[in-house]
């Protein structure tokens, strides 16, 4: 994200335009980032001119909405509006991508096995085509070594399709390196920053991949049905999308269904109608990020994570992050006999975690206070 350096801003007067923040503490943003008071503002500005204008609202109004989101997308990550399409989950940004490669003289795809698992789905679903999925193993549950990523790599590759942070982990691939490792052998680089964009600054040229998905769900506070694929733009001409659809064409409303010419910008990669009500609300989230900056939100996450992790070991647990500080994110798990029971417990206490195999998920955000976690540790160490 490449917006100017804000204004600084107590987190109070933040967290005050997130309501939840009323009667609990919220600390899941990686499950779901919380809705702000300015998400909801330009929800109901949609629904007033669906009501108010019906589909005349399209012409004027909608299709500029588009453009928008494409742009502040675009904006986030350090690329241009005419390098994102807009997809309605990651799952079907990564089909769009899976549709594009010829997977004929390099079949294989290499994931990671902390990767969330929707990525290699997308190419085991090809083995009837000869796919071939090679899934490279975390020593530590935590990270997969660069080393490993490169034995995995050869002549065979298509592409490297792995995290920018694992979910699983919270810990932050060096994603420059892997599109590195990929170009060296002649295959491509896809990135997938559902957990990194927004709690992570991101430069897609500076990382010089060739695909980058994420979306509103989580640290881009546009919740469900809103996310985006990022195209390097030299790739863009020689890729032909198999999925595709009418918002693909360059002409759509020519309604010609004698021949597909795709737009020459990466909404080739697009494929029907978006929905409206999570581009209004990303819109309103994204303004939230945009004023604040992402050097400062990946500056009071890191503060408030650090702290989140000196706390749980001076409570006696053994939180379970990336040994390097630098390559943590606000993703934190804590060790538990039974995280179901314990997320149980602490949404008694109204603070909101998640459970994971093995573990309590803990992700503050900028929204977030010391204290929040804080209550969390002294709640799960109790009894
Ligand atoms: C890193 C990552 N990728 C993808 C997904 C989910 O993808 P989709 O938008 O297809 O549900 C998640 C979690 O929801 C995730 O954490």
């Amino acid at each position: 994200m490449t917006s100017p350096a804000p204004a600084r801003v107590a987190t109070e007067s933040y967290r005050e335009r997130f309501p939840i923040f009323r009667h609990s503490v919220y600390l899941n943003s990686c499950s779901l980032g919380a809705l702000s008071l300015r998400a909801r503002e330009r929800v109901n500005e949609y629904l007033d001119l669906w009501e108010g204008r019906g589909a005349a609202a399209w012409y004027d109004v909608w299709w500029a909405a588009l453009a928008e989101l494409r742009g502040r997308y675009g904006r986030i990550i350090g690329a241009a509006g005419s390098e994102i399409a807009l997809h309605p989950n990651i799952s079907s940004a990564l089909t769009a991508v899976g549709e594009s490669l010829d997977y004929s003289r390099r079949r294989r795809v290499v994931v990671t096995s902390l990767d969330f698992p929707t990525i290699a789905y997308q190419w085991l679903a090809k083995a009837g085509q000869g796919v071939e999925v090679v899934v490279v193993e975390s020593p530590d549950d935590t990270r997969v070594p660069l080393e490993a990523i490169e034995r995995a790599v050869d002549d065979r590759t298509a592409l490297i399709a792995t995290s920018h942070v694992f979910f699983t982990s919270g810990a932050l691939q060096d994603a420059a390196a892997i599109a590195k490792i990929a170009h060296r052998r002649g295959a491509l680089a896809l990135i997938d920053g559902y957990q990194a964009a927004g709690q992570v600054p991101v430069d897609v040229k500076a990382l010089d991949v060739d695909f980058y998905c994420a979306g509103g769900l989580k640290w881009l506070l546009g919740g469900t049905g809103v996310a985006f694929l990022y195209v390097r733009p030299e790739l863009t001409p020689a890729l032909l999308p198999r999925a595709t659809g009418w918002f693909a064409h360059r002409e759509q409303f020519r309604f010609d269904p004698r021949s597909l010419e795709r737009h020459d910008d990466a909404r080739r990669f697009e494929a029907g109608t978006p929905p409206l009500m999570p581009v209004y609300a990303q819109l309103g989230g994204l303004e939230v990020l945009e004023e604040l900056g992402s050097a400062e939100i990946r500056r009071r996450t890191m503060d408030l994570t650090e702290d989140l992790i000196e706390c749980a070991r001076a409570a006696g647990l053994r939180p379970k992050v990336a040994p390097d500080p630098a390559e943590r994110t606000a993703i934190v798990m804590l060790p538990s006999a039974d995280p179901h029971r314990d997320v149980r417990r602490l949404a008694d206490a109204r603070i909101v975690t998640d459970a994971r195999p093995g573990h309590v998920r803990i992700s503050p955000y900028f929204y977030n206070v010391r204290d929040d976690h804080r209550a969390a540790i002294e709640r799960l160490i109790r009894d």
